[in-house]
């Protein structure tokens, strides 16, 4: 297989992240005998220092041109408390997603039984949960008009927006995977007092008569937040909007121990992005200190769902899990439990993550 990928790193351990992403792919090509190619993309911050532009066109271009995309984070604190810097890096992303049409969200929350103990949560809620979220991208509140501030400043609009058409094909694609799963789907929305909720349960309720074997909840994002720390197993499939969608991908990922364990997927009717769920993380860039397992499953997503390389996907993932059995950790998944010397930055994990998927890949008695 021959397959071209750009690399947007972005901001903060972005670049860190991302570079063992590609290396784990060039690893993937090693030993598979595939070809992958690289290009790199400006994107966030970067972007804005380079060319004033959080998403220059170079690199919509770029993405279109390609097979697939993997990002490394976006976004810098500097902006976050200056409400006077109307250029800011997440809209670079936010673009992106909605130039490439990039409506479906996945993020899987596994749990890699080795950290069930870095959870905050107790390990027997933990046990054999596994969920797989599909937050719409492109419409909700993220994109909705108006969304305006008054010219005297004291007034902001922000509005929620959601067609049948965007919450139809958001739907589909949970209902099918439900179908491929324990055919449970969970439906969270704000029905009991939004309209655009009221609809997104319509729809669903509609869609439910062509998929009789799923069994399908309706729940308010209220309930859902506590419903997720409370009793995870519940969930199968999770079908929600953009923001509620955002709110509870960051609470889940406490499920898995870490936001830096998890991977993401963003999908469309094109060329997919992946990346890791995390942000730029910039109190801690150029420290090499940033957790490279989200990135390096996010490949494995990428090889699984992109191009349908299931053997290959699958090294990567018993590959993390070796090394998480073999006990070695990065400070964010670490406890007090871990001896010093398995405590990991990145570049040693990368390099035990690879060193793992030769040893897996090389028969015994070869
Ligand atoms: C995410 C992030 C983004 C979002 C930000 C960086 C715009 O939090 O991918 O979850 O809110 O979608
Ligand atoms: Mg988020």
């Amino acid at each position: 297989m021959n397959k071209k990928i750009t690399v947007l790193a972005g901001d903060g351990i972005g670049r860190e992240v991302t570079q063992w992403g590609v290396k784990t792919l060039e690893l993937v090509g090693e030993l598979f005998n595939h070809q992958f190619t690289f290009q790199d993309a400006l994107i966030g911050h970067a972007a804005i220092e380079a060319t004033g532009n959080p998403l220059p066109d170079a690199s919509i271009s770029a993405c279109k041109a390609s097979d697939a995309i993997l990002l490394g984070a976006v976004g810098m604190p500097m902006y976050d408390n200056d409400p006077s810097l109307k250029i800011r890096p997440e809209q670079g992303l936010l673009k992106l997603r909605k130039s490439l049409g990039l409506y479906t969200n996945i993020r899987p929350i596994i749990i890699f039984k080795e950290l069930q103990g870095a959870s905050s949560l107790k390990s027997e809620v933990l046990d054999d949960v596994d969920i797989l979220f599909y937050r719409e991208l492109t419409g909700g509140i993220y994109f909705g008009a108006p969304r305006h501030r008054t010219d005297d400043g004291s007034k902001a609009i922000d509005t929620m927006v959601y067609t049948k058409m965007e919450v139809e094909r958001i739907a589909r694609k949970a209902f099918e995977a439900a179908m491929t799963r324990r055919k449970i789907l969970h439906s969270v929305d704000k029905a009991n007092v939004l309209e655009s909720s009221r609809l997104w349960r319509e729809v669903i309720q509609e869609m439910s008569t062509e998929y009789p074997e799923v069994r399908v909840h309706h729940m308010f994002i209220d309930n859902a937040a506590m419903q997720l720390i409370l009793n995870p197993r519940q969930f199968d499939v999770v079908v929600t909007g953009n923001m509620f969608g955002d709110i509870l991908t960051d609470e889940a990922s406490q499920i898995a121990g870490s936001l830096g364990m998890l991977p993401s997927a963003s999908v469309g009717d094109e060329v997919g992005l992946y990346e890791p769920i995390h942000g730029s993380a910039p109190d801690i860039m150029g420290q090499n200190k940033a957790n490279p397992l989200a990135t390096i499953l996010s490949i494995a997503l990428m090889l699984d769902s992109e191009f349908g390389l299931k053997e290959e996907s699958k090294v990567i993932i018993d590959a993390v899990d070796l090394s998480l059995k073999l006990g070695y950790r990065t400070g964010d998944i670490a406890d007090e439990t871990t001896p010093a010397d398995k405590i990991l930055g990145t570049k040693e994990m990368g390099d035990q993550i690879l060193s793992s998927m030769r040893a897996i890949c090389t028969p015994k008695y070869a």
